[in-house]
């Protein structure tokens, strides 16, 4: 994976089809990484970009606890990586990020995707205090509330790894700042065009989170994927990638 420096920090990302056409820079959720993507997101008509956040995966640098931390970090990635027209997709605490970004409107911004998120992210306290006090319990309530039906053992095997591997302190950080994120109040004033994804079984941030997103971003989308939970990328791939791409097509390709 190539590394880019910041000024804090290197950060590592994955990279499909790289090129100088608009690209689509995709951040991750809680104690997440890269992995958190599908492979087949690859097939995508664009250059895709998947840094992992400071103090996650591979990058390098520490944790933030407050989104709008998050946010200077994928600003100054961009601009690094000399990226001209960005779509910003995000899911969960990386879907507050997007949100912030857009709320600064960059001159770079095209469009955002918001996966499995919300304008306000307050987090169960047995997540919140349970992670420092029992990170493997902790974790395993979690894993309950990520998955639809539909997934395999062997897909939540492998979230499980993710989050173990994740220092517990990295994961705390990250739910706090999604606790403290809420934009509700200021949806109104995103004008990017606007794809929303939830998923009808997410139970950690539910399809009522996303029709309010809907609601309050002027010109925006929902689309609902039926028997997907929280990781409704990696549960449903062959959807989730065409969603995207029907969107580049017909809602940033006229803007
Ligand atoms: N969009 C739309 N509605 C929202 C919302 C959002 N982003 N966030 C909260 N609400 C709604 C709630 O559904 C609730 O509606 P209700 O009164 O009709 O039931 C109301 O606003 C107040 O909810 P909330 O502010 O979350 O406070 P709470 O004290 O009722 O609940 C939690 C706190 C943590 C129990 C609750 O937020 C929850 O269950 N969260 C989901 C689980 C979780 O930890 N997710 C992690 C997200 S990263």
């Amino acid at each position: 994976m190539p590394i880019v420096q910041l000024k804090r920090e290197s950060i590592c990302y994955a990279v499909h089809n790289p090129g100088d056409t608009r690209s689509v820079l995709l951040i991750h959720g809680s104690g997440g990484s890269h992995q958190h993507w599908p492979e087949q997101i690859g097939t995508i008509d664009a250059p895709v970009y998947i840094p992992d956040l400071p103090g996650h995966g591979r990058s390098g640098g520490s944790s933030r606890s407050d989104v709008s931390a998050y946010a200077d970090v994928i600003e100054e990635l961009v601009e690094k990586l000399e990226l001209a027209k960005v779509v910003l997709g995000g899911h969960s605490l990386g879907g507050a990020i997007a949100q912030a970004i857009a709320l600064r409107a960059p001159a770079w911004l095209d469009g955002i995707i918001l996966v499995g998120t919300g304008s306000r992210l307050r987090v169960l306290p047995e997540i919140l205090d349970g992670l420092l006090s029992d990170q493997k319990g902790t974790i395993g309530l979690i894993g309950q509330m990520l998955f639809g039906p539909d997934a395999s053992d062997d897909l939540k095997a492998f979230a499980e790894r993710i989050a173990l591997d994740t220092p517990v302190q990295v994961t705390h950080d990250d739910f706090s700042a999604c606790n403290r994120f809420d934009v509700s109040e200021r949806l109104g004033e995103i004008r990017c065009p606007t794809l929303i994804l939830s998923g009808d079984a997410d139970l950690l941030t539910p399809v009522k989170y996303g029709k309010f997103l809907e609601q309050g971003i002027a010109g925006s989308r929902l689309a609902v994927i039926e028997g997907a939970g929280h990781m409704m990328g990696l549960e449903k791939p062959e959807i989730f990638v065409a969603e995207i791409q029907r969107f580049l097509e017909q809602d940033i390709g006229k803007s």
